[in-house]
């Protein structure tokens, strides 16, 4: 029997809009997120989960309630263990019953005895007895619930010995949604799954779903992995993610081919509807939909749902190239367009600028495309107006440009006013000789904040000879920043960062590090994250920033993975990409 206390590992990878890819690692297994876990009846195996591995699914979820009710599979898992009862090596997390609590209304397993029982099977990621409670119930039931919730949550910090789901509940109520994640966030926890949203999925409340998954993103503490229990149709894994989602989990897969549905990442068909199969997984390339109508039941059941499971690997694969190419709000844009119910919910989740904006990189490896008029209402296209109208006041020179209007001249060359594609063409000019140095100067303001034009007033900007693009920045023969030929941002060199150092005020682009951090940082090594003591809140991900001791003393300049409040936060990973250290 494995007993022994969990090792668990949280990090951020990249990122685009609120949602990251991660790299997740339990009791020496690693995942990378976004992951879904297809969820395995040991009842009831469509698919074995050997298959599941084969298929590359790291982890699995099943039901630790069945188990337990079951006199026989209960003492082959006392026995065996969970592993080796299902027949499968990699992550496995169990609920608790609570779902058949909100289903059936009823079980019969305390909160001590299901948290005891997952750890005496060996799990890797269990979850203690939390109440789900339903949308729209009354006020005091909900506040009532929750109260419940956190008592065994409580309960189960106290006893557990392997990482753990503590899930959020406050049914649709946004504030009980923010106070239980404040609340679960400072507890020893390892993962937060969203809770009882399964009823809002089922009745297609998008726009619902996305009210409750930001209260919760909102007040829960940035670096815990958030899983939305019960999401594991495709059409959700776009807006999810962008949301700041990292694990989901689906039933549906085998609940749907039961019921000769067919999954799509634009929505759901019943086979008999199918004419032509609209995907190339193995099964659909190896059979029409007329063949499988003429299938035995159970034979046509199990293909269906090995369709499904490619399908929801397939488009969580296309989500995950999104955020590594930055493309992650035309997916979601295009996605919303498959269904009107999600279409409202896009647009409900454009309403929280704040929060998006927060999370939203500075810079990307794709340019903007104008797709929609929704979508210039995500935080790239508002944030660079914002921060354009600030230059402005400074740099008055104006151009038109054809998606985002009247913006000041000097910042043609940065993301995303020349990375940006719209319906209309437009050319953008070099710089002359005599004008570069105000477009550094320009670009400086934009990126760093109001006043940091002043460190750039003196410089000397090399033009490429083969682009005309401004290159290296210099000052009295010193190497001060660099003009980067993709995205026209600076990446400050030492000479640089001393001079905004002294020009910004403190805590202006400041990532504070502890003394044990100072010397590496010093000689140009990366910071991880736990040695970051402090952060100006509104360093955003991807900025280029200042490493400081705690004296304000520079030591280095380099590329932030994460936003202020992250900076604060985290305890793993790297924190920031140190490109030059004052020593080297
Ligand atoms: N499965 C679907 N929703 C829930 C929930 O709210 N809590 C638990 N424990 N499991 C679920
Ligand atoms: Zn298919």
């Amino acid at each position: 029997m494995v007993e022994k206390m969990s090792e668990f590992r949280f990090e951020i990878k990249a990122r685009d809009a609120a949602g990251r890819i991660g790299k997740m690692e339990v009791n020496g297994k690693k995942l990378e997120t976004p992951a879904i876990m297809p969820v395995v009846n040991p009842k009831q195996l469509i698919v074995t989960p050997k298959e599941l591995e084969q298929m590359g699914f790291g982890i699995i979820i099943t039901n630790s309630y069945i188990i337990y009710k079951d006199e026989t599979l209960k003492e082959k898992a006392l026995e065996k263990g969970i592993h080796r009862l299902l027949g499968y090596n990699g992550i496995i997390e169990v609920d608790s019953g609570s779902f058949q609590l909100m289903r059936y209304g009823g079980i019969d397993v305390t909160n001590r005895e299901i948290i005891e029982f997952q750890h005496r099977i060996g799990v890797d990621i269990g979850t203690f007895l939390d109440i789900p409670t339903i949308p729209d119930a009354p006020r005091e039931k909900a506040e009532d619930d929750l109260k419940i919730t956190l008592e065994r949550a409580k309960e189960a910090e106290r006893i557990k010995e392997i990482a753990m789901n503590a899930a959020i509940q406050g049914s649709t109520y946004p504030d009980l949604r923010i106070r239980a994640a404040k609340q679960l966030s400072e507890m020893n926890f390892e993962v937060h799954p969203i809770g009882a949203v399964v009823p809002l999925m089922e009745a297609y409340r998008y726009r619902d779903l996305v009210d409750v998954v930001i209260a919760s993103k909102i007040g829960l503490r940035p670096d815990r992995p958030v899983h939305l229990f019960g999401a594991g149709h495709p059409m959700v894994f776009a807006l999810a993610v962008a949301m700041g989602v990292d694990l989901f989990d689906s039933a549906s897969y085998a609940l749907y081919a039961k019921d000769d549905r067919y999954m799509t990442p634009e929505g759901t068909k019943r086979l008999e509807e199918l004419e032509y199969f609209p995907c190339s997984c193995p099964v659909c390339s190896s059979y029409t939909p007329q063949d499988l109508k003429e299938m035995p039941k159970e034979e046509r059941t199990r293909l269906l749902a090995l369709h499904n499971l490619w399908i929801i690997r397939e488009e969580l694969n296309r989500v995950k190239q999104a955020v590594k190419e930055g493309t992650l709000w035309e997916l979601v844009d295009e996605r919303a367009r498959s269904h009107p119910k999600m279409f409202a919910a896009y647009k409900r989740l454009l309403n929280y600028g704040d929060y998006l904006e927060e999370n939203e990189p500075v810079t990307k490896a794709s340019a903007f495309f104008k797709i929609s008029e929704e979508i210039l209402k995500t935080p790239v296209p508002l944030r660079a107006k914002i921060r354009a109208e600030r230059v402005r006041r400074k740099f008055q020179n104006t151009l038109e440009h054809p998606i985002f209007g009247e913006i000041p001249k000097y910042l043609i060359l940065t993301f995303p006013f020349a990375q940006s594609e719209g319906e209309e063409d437009f050319s953008i000019k070099r710089p002359t000789k005599e004008e570069a140095q105000l477009y550094v100067q320009a670009v400086a303001e934009y990126q760093f904040g109001e006043g940091a034009s002043e460190a750039f007033k003196d410089v000397f900007v090399e033009l490429s000879r083969k682009t005309g693009m401004p290159r290296q920045i210099k000052a009295k023969g010193q190497h001060v920043a660099t003009f980067r030929a993709d995205d026209g941002f600076l990446t400050l060199g030492i000479e640089g960062a001393k001079r905004l150092h002294a020009i910004l005020p403190y805590p202006r682009m400041r990532v504070i590090v502890n003394d044990d951090a100072e010397p590496f940082a010093k000689k140009g090594k990366s910071v991880f994250a736990k040695f970051v003591i402090g952060a100006d809140e509104r360093i955003r991900p991807y900025d280029e920033v200042l490493v400081v001791n705690k004296n304000d003393e520079l030591l280095a300049t380099g590329q932030s993975l994460l936003n202020g409040r992250e900076l604060k936060v985290f305890q793993q990973g790297l924190a920031i990409k140190v490109r030059r250290g004052i020593e080297k």
